[in-house]
């Protein structure tokens, strides 16, 4: 009896394990970009939206040196489309980006946003705590100051800031850009929608170590099969 619930649970072992910590993920955010596809992984329509968000409005202030515009590829961009957008780029030489050339350095130094200097985003949803959720929060989190709160100069009221005081000016404010595939670009779309674009700018290989994963368990559960028949075949009763 035991031996007959030991196999089922044996095989199912590596299934369970697999397929949990994208659950676990999943109860974290508030946002199911990471759940939009059967294996937990990004969303594409979700990050081409994301970065048209992040071209539009967030690369007037904000570099992202990590990536190359010919990574656009992994977004479902052909490599006529992706050197197009690098095209329309004028690099700080004054000449047109290439696929090879990095996300371009807007050089916001000096004393625009009282000395604040807008971050690389290149990683940034990895650096900052439950990144993709707080970036969210970030930039639906604009609000007036609580009274009795004195605001810095050229600062404002963010919630989801620490300290509640950001030189960064409220970025998003709906339609700030024309989704193509026809999803309404209100505030908290695009919110969700570059946030997961950022997520995937610090980690754009998930979905292939998802899919890797997979393979692996599939590879195991039949290595498993095959151990348990050779197993048996070996020990098999002759008389
Ligand atoms: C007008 C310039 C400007 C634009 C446009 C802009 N930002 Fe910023 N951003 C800043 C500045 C300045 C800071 C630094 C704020 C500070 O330290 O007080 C900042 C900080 C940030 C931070 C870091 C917050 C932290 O925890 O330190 C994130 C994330 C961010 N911006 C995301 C975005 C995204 C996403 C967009 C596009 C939707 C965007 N920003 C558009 C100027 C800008």
């Amino acid at each position: 009896m035991m031996r007959r619930l030991l196999l089922p649970a044996f095989l199912a072992a590596p299934l369970l394990g697999g397929f949990t910590p994208a659950q676990a993920e999943d109860t974290l955010s508030p946002l199911h970009f990471q759940s939009q596809n059967l294996l937990g992984g990004y969303d594409i329509a979700a990050l081409q939206r994301g970065f048209l968000v992040y071209q539009t409005v967030c690369a007037s202030c904000h570099s992202a040196s990590a990536l190359h515009y010919r990574d656009l590829q992994a977004l479902g961009f052909s490599a006529e489309q992706a050197g197009g957008i690098a095209a329309s780029v004028k690099l700080a030489n004054g000449q047109p980006a290439t696929l090879n050339d990095r996300f371009r350095n807007p050089h916001m130094t000096g004393t625009a946003f009282g000395g604040a200097v807008p971050p690389d985003l290149s990683n940034i949803a990895a650096e900052r705590p439950q990144g993709p959720r707080y970036i969210y929060h970030l930039l639906t989190g604009y609000e007036a100051a609580p009274s009795g709160t004195v605001l810095m100069s050229g600062h404002f009221y963010d919630a989801a800031f620490p300290g509640g005081q950001i030189a960064m000016p409220p970025p998003l404010k709906g339609n700030d850009v024309a989704y193509a595939d026809g999803v309404t670009a209100s505030a908290p779309q695009e919110a969700e929608d570059v946030s997961a674009f950022l997520a995937w700018a610090a980690a754009p290989n998930l979905n292939t170590r998802r899919e890797i994963g997979v393979r692996a368990v599939l590879f195991l559960i039949f290595l498993s099969i095959l151990a348990i028949a050779t197993k048996r075949r070996i020990w098999r009763e002759t008389v």
